[in-house]
C-alpha cells in the first residue's frame, strides 16, 4: 500500500512537501564542519550521479567501499523526512567525516551554518539541460513513482505550476540566479549536466581539483566507467531500488529514467516549447548565468 502523499506548503515564500517542511525546525541544530561538501542542486539535476562521483574519490576509487550503502546513506538528503524511513538529520549521526551531504534549499532556507561555518567547498546546481527543460520532465516522472510527493497530475498542469514555481522547492529560475549570485563570494563549483554528458573525465578531474584531491589515471578511468548512466542504473546501490515500493515505484517509471539531456524534445509540444522559451527569457533576464543554446 502507498503511503499517503503528502501535500506542499509555504515556508518563506517557497514551497515544499509538508513532511520536508517539519524537518527544517530540527535542521537548525545541525552544524556544519569545515570539512562537509554540500552537494547543492535544485531536484532532478544530476546530484545522484554528482554524490556517486564524489563518493568514489573520497573512497579513492574503491569500488568494494562505495557499496557500502545506498547513495542515500552515504550522503545524507538534509531536508529529507517521511513516515517509516530514516530521516536526514538521523543518517546524518553515523556519517563518518569528511561528509558529503545532499540538500535542494533555497538559500531562504538552508541552515544558517552551512554559510557560516565557512563550509570549505560547495557544489553548485547542476542545470539538467540547455535551458533546464529535461528538469521538468524528469521532475514531473518522479513525481508519479515518488509517492511522498504531490500527484502531479497531467504533464501539461505541471508544466505551468513548474513554470510558476509552483511545486516543491519553488522555482527553478530563482534556484538558479541565487545560487549563481553565491558562487561569486562563496567556493561554489557550478558543474553542467551537458558538460559530464560530453566529457564525464574531464569533468570528474574538474571536481578533483575543487575538493583538492588527485587520484591515478587508471582510477579516474575506472571512476568514469563506474558512475556512466548505464552502470549506476543497473547498481541497486545508486539507482533507488532499495527504497520500499510504497515509497517509489519503479514500475511506474524507474528513478534512473533516461539519463540524457535532450529527451524533452519528445514530451514538449511545440506550443508548449514557444510558451516556454519566452517566459525562460523573461525571468532569466537579468542572470548572467548561460547554458549552451544547442547540444
Ligand atoms: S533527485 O531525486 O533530485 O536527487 O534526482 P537527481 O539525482 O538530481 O536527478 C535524477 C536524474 O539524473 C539522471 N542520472 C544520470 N544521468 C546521467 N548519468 C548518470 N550517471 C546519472 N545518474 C542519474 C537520472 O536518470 C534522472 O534523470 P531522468 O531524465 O529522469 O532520467
Amino acid at each position: 500500500q502507498d503511503i499517503s502523499r503528502s501535500p506542499l506548503e509555504y515556508v518563506k515564500g517557497v514551497l515544499l512537501i509538508k513532511y520536508f517542511a517539519e524537518a527544517l525546525g530540527p535542521l537548525q541544530t545541525f552544524w556544519a564542519r569545515p570539512d562537509d561538501l554540500l552537494i547543492s542542486t535544485y531536484p532532478k539535476s544530476g546530484t545522484t550521479w554528482v554524490s556517486q562521483i564524489l563518493d568514489m574519490i573520497y573512497q579513492g576509487g574503491d569500488l568494494e567501499k562505495c557499496h557500502r550503502a545506498p547513495i542515500f546513506m552515504r550522503v545524507p538528503f538534509l531536508e529529507f523526512k517521511a513516515p517509516g524511513i530514516l530521516s536526514g538529520l538521523e543518517t546524518l549521526k553515523d556519517t563518518p567525516a569528511p561528509r558529503l551531504l545532499k540538500t535542494h534549499l533555497p538559500l531562504a532556507l538552508l541552515p544558517q551554518t552551512l554559510l557560516d561555518q565557512k563550509v570549505k567547498v560547495r557544489l553548485g546546481p547542476l542545470p539538467l539541460q540547455v535551458v533546464f527543460v529535461d528538469v521538468a520532465v524528469s521532475y514531473y516522472h518522479f513525481h508519479r513513482m515518488a509517492k511522498v510527493r504531490p500527484d502531479p497530475g497531467t504533464w501539461e498542469s505541471f508544466l505551468e505550476k513548474f513554470m510558476a514555481g509552483e511545486v516543491s522547492y519553488g522555482s527553478w529560475y530563482q534556484h538558479m540566479q541565487e545560487w549563481w549570485e553565491l558562487s561569486h563570494t562563496h567556493p561554489v563549483l557550478y558543474l553542467f549536466y551537458e558538460d559530464m554528458k560530453e566529457n564525464p573525465k574531464r569533468e570528474i578531474r574538474k571536481i578533483l581539483e575543487f575538493v583538492g584531491l588527485s587520484l591515478p589515471e587508471e582510477t579516474v578511468d575506472l571512476m568514469v566507467q563506474h558512475t556512466s548512466f548505464r552502470e549506476m542504473k543497473k547498481n541497486p546501490m545508486t539507482n533507488y531500488t532499495t527504497v520500499p515500493q510504497e515509497f517509489m515505484d519503479h514500475s511506474i517509471s524507474p528513478f534512473m529514467r533516461k539519463g540524457m539531456a535532450g529527451d524533452w524534445k519528445t514530451t514538449f509540444t511545440v506550443a508548449q516549447n514557444e510558451r516556454f522559451d519566452v517566459d525562460y527569457a523573461e525571468k532569466m533576464a537579468g542572470c548572467s548565468l548561460s547554458f549552451r543554446s544547442e547540444l
